[in-house]
């Protein structure tokens, strides 16, 4: 379009309303949530950018999709629609539907974990790892080194380490390593892309030591954005395409199609090796259910075979990237430290910078993430060291390597009109940055303690 204006590629066909609330009212919400919005009411929430996951707007044919779901036990007409739209689109032959993403991460990682085994990505997301982890088997991240100079401009910083890759292959031993796992876009390192050059080279490794590499692909369409308009090569092929490219060079993938199949629920883990994905049925069987629903029901399947055609729209993905990007470039232009450049399922603020008052061990996400839902009702999650953070043997805090913020853009559900609202927000944060304060955290669970924990204003 010639026009600057970012054009939202859909009309609205039924709406939501929006509660509106004062500072007072979420003062006391906030309170009432232990300073945790994982505990706040939706219906208290102007802008929930809390998570990209599960909350996109199903489009007219989505919604029509579901009106055929056909909710037999077994070989539902849902079920092998929604098997054939996968094996196009992957490539893969082996075919394990599951209720979310990290449905599929337990039954395959569950299967090739434990005690001795070892697993290596780009970034391990919060699920992977403690997946990973709840096996007893160890979960090592290689980011690209620039991928820590939050905001180095390079285009595709969620890229694997190639050359730690082969060290570590070394260091460990192929046989003790169970999975090399390559998160496209590389959520908790900023939602960065992966480059397809990247992508090859890691395939390359994974072949020359015959070690098992599985993409989780839940933004490959956005991914897939990236690599056609930054990577060179690609710009006379279609995202579909340069998914499929991708695809080519793994050995099974993982989907949560939360993300980028545009449904409120559902995943999938899709493989190539047969007896791979017996072992996987069998785990399947028991927890998810039969092999041709695994904890869908049958619209929801519907749903997510047309959400995988809709999503690689080349007039949708424009529109996505280019809201992120306005964003990030309008809270850039403030001021406000993020990971640069920008990405497209969210913005990551770097809060440790932003409240430099505010040490670590009183995690300045935490407050950065409480002032955003005070002064202007909007709701988003901490990527530091309350997600990440561990304690050592006498119990002092082992922080994150990063303190992010994460404001994750939920996909067709808010106009421009609310990305302003946002921005404007910032501006209130940026002038009572010096009256943010730390907290502390009163009570926590083992694993992925930021959904649970309650904290207190220090
Ligand atoms: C990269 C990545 N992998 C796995 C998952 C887990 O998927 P789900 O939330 O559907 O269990 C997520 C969810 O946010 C994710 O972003």
């Amino acid at each position: 379009m010639k026009y600057k204006t970012i054009f939202e590629p859909f009309k609205i066909k039924t709406v939501e309303p929006i509660r509106i609330t004062t500072e007072k009212q979420r003062e006391h919400y906030l309170k009432k949530a232990h300073y945790n919005p994982f505990f706040l009411h939706s219906d208290d929430v102007l802008i929930d950018l809390l998570t990209d996951s599960g909350t996109s707007a199903m489009s007219a044919a989505q919604w029509s999709a579901m009106m055929s779901g056909d909710e037999s036990y077994a070989g539902a007409k849902s079920w092998l629609r929604l098997e054939k739209e996968i094996h196009d689109l992957t490539g893969f032959e082996f075919i394990l539907p599951t209720h979310q993403g990290r449905a599929a991460e337990r039954i395959l990682y569950g299967y090739l974990g434990g005690k001795g085994k070892v697993f290596i990505s780009n970034t391990h997301f919060d699920t992977t790892r403690a997946n990973i982890e709840f096996t007893g088997a160890t979960a090592i991240d290689i980011p690209m080194p620039e991928s820590s100079m939050i905001e180095f401009d390079h285009p595709f910083k969620g890229n694997m380490d190639t050359a730690k890759l082969e060290s570590l292959v070394e260091t460990y031993g192929a046989t003790n390593i169970s999975a090399i796992i390559l998160t496209v876009t590389n959520n908790s390192g900023g939602g960065q892309p992966v480059s397809m050059h990247n992508a090859r080279e890691v395939s390359a490794i994974c072949k020359k030591y015959k070690l098992l590499f599985i993409l989780d692909c839940c933004r490959i369409a956005e991914n897939s954005y990236f690599i056609r308009n930054r990577e060179k090569g690609f710009k006379s092929k279609s995202y579909r395409t340069i998914a499929q490219e991708m695809f080519a060079l793994a050995d099974g993938c993982i989907m949560s199609a939360k993300k980028d199949a545009f449904a409120n629920i559902g995943g999938f883990l899709a493989l190539k090796n047969k007896h791979l994905a017996e072992a996987c049925t069998n785990l399947l069987i028991i927890t998810e259910g039969f092999v041709t629903y695994g904890g869908l029901a049958g619209r929801d399947m519907d749903a997510i075979a047309v959400g995988l055609q809709e999503i690689f729209d080349p007039d949708y993905l424009h529109y996505r990237i280019s809201s992120t990007g306005y964003l990030a470039d309008h809270l850039h232009k403030m001021g406000i430290p993020l990971i640069m450049p920008s990405v497209g399922h969210a913005v990551y603020i770097d809060a440790a910078k932003l409240y430099p008052h505010i040490p670590v061990q009183e995690y300045p996400g935490q407050a950065l993430v409480c002032e955003l839902y005070l002064k202007g009702g909007i709701r988003c999650v901490e990527i530091g060291s309350v997600m990440f953070g561990k304690y050592d043997a006498r119990g002092k805090l082992i922080p994150a390597s990063k303190e992010l913020v994460r404001l994750a853009i939920p996909r067709r559900v808010y106009t421009q009109s609310h990305i302003d609202y946002v921005i404007e927000v910032f501006e209130e944060i940026i002038k009572a940055k010096e009256s943010a304060h730390g907290l502390r955290i009163t009570h926590e669970l083992e694993l992925l303690r930021h959904f649970t924990a309650h904290f207190e204003k220090i």
